[in-house]
């Protein structure tokens, strides 16, 4: 329903966070550069298609425990390449009459996005940059996304394996920023690989590979994570090891970070924005 707001160009000859996590999943929409810098964080770090994996399963999970808390909107920021169980498949698939805005600085990741949201009247996706959050609000303003996005009332936002591409205090200031735009009784999803138990060569290894795309990242410690909820309350279990966030049935497919949540080095939570006069 939504032009693509973008009208840069793409050099595929620069490595992007989106497409090489599209090939870890297993996906199509990525370039030679990208299938070599991710094979290169594989060398690395084997686990890394796993972590993945565990990843999209946390983010399905949490999109069904909104749900059932009565969340009907979505605003998932650094949304990726659409790939198998995405947020509008999971919500739409609980009540066909849920609302997501996708949002990525990649418009390769929005492109492929807004070609299988087509048809799709409560869903959309536009490229903005998380840093620059006065202007993704203000995107959000446009008629044809407040159509689907009604900020005055209770909003699912997902950062999910994302604040890492934004490191230091810009993404703690965006954060704050979006925040403070979310209707009381509105939730916020986060997973975040952190530096707690990772050796500094793997990290050094492949945040080299990172620091050639254009969003080079950084790992935070479990406070800096804990720090993006503030005013927010954590629902149970907490800040977790990503597969420990309410396992369900859906795990199994992450066996290994079943077996060792630590393994996979990313924490996960959903915190809760207090209802008014509550804080
Ligand atoms: C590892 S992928 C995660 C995709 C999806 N959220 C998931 O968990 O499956 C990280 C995504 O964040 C996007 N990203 C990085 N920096 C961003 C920024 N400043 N603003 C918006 N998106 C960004 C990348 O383009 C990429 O698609």
């Amino acid at each position: 329903m939504d032009p693509v707001q973008w009208t840069g160009s793409i050099d595929p000859e620069v490595p992007s966070a989106a497409r090489m996590y599209d090939f870890f999943l297993g996906g199509m929409h990525n370039f030679e550069a990208d299938r070599e810098a991710a094979r290169r964080v594989i060398e690395a770090m084997p686990d890394a298609p796993m972590i993945a994996r565990v990843n999209r399963s946390f983010l399905r999970r949490a999109v069904r425990f909104l749900v059932a808390r009565g969340i009907r909107q979505f605003l998932d920021v650094g949304s990726g390449v659409p790939t198998v169980g995405n947020v509008h498949e999971v919500a739409q698939g609980l009540d066909r009459d849920a609302r997501v805005v996708y949002v990525d600085i990649d418009p390769v990741a929005v492109t492929h996005a807004a070609q299988i949201l087509a048809g799709n009247d409560r869903a959309t996706a536009v490229v903005a940059d998380l840093r620059e959050p006065a202007e993704l609000l203000n995107l959000l303003d446009h008629p044809q996304r407040r159509a689907v996005l009604d900020l005055s009332r209770p909003v699912g936002l997902l950062l999910v394996s994302m604040l890492h591409f934004v490191p230091g205090e810009p993404a703690h200031r965006a954060v704050t920023g979006l925040k403070d735009a979310l209707a009381p009784g509105s939730y916020l999803v986060i997973s975040h690989p952190v530096s707690e138990g990772v050796d500094a060569q793997t990290a050094g290894r492949v945040q080299g590979v990172y620091q050639r795309t254009a969003t080079p990242g950084a790992l935070r410690t479990r406070a800096e994570v804990e720090r993006f909820f503030d005013g927010f309350a954590l629902v149970p279990p907490g800040l977790v090891w990503t597969p420990q966030w309410q396992p369900d049935d859906d795990v199994a497919e992450a066996d290994l970070g079943a077996a060792d949540p630590r393994r996979v080095g990313m924490l996960a939570g959903v915190g809760r924005k207090p209802d008014e006069g509550m804080a």
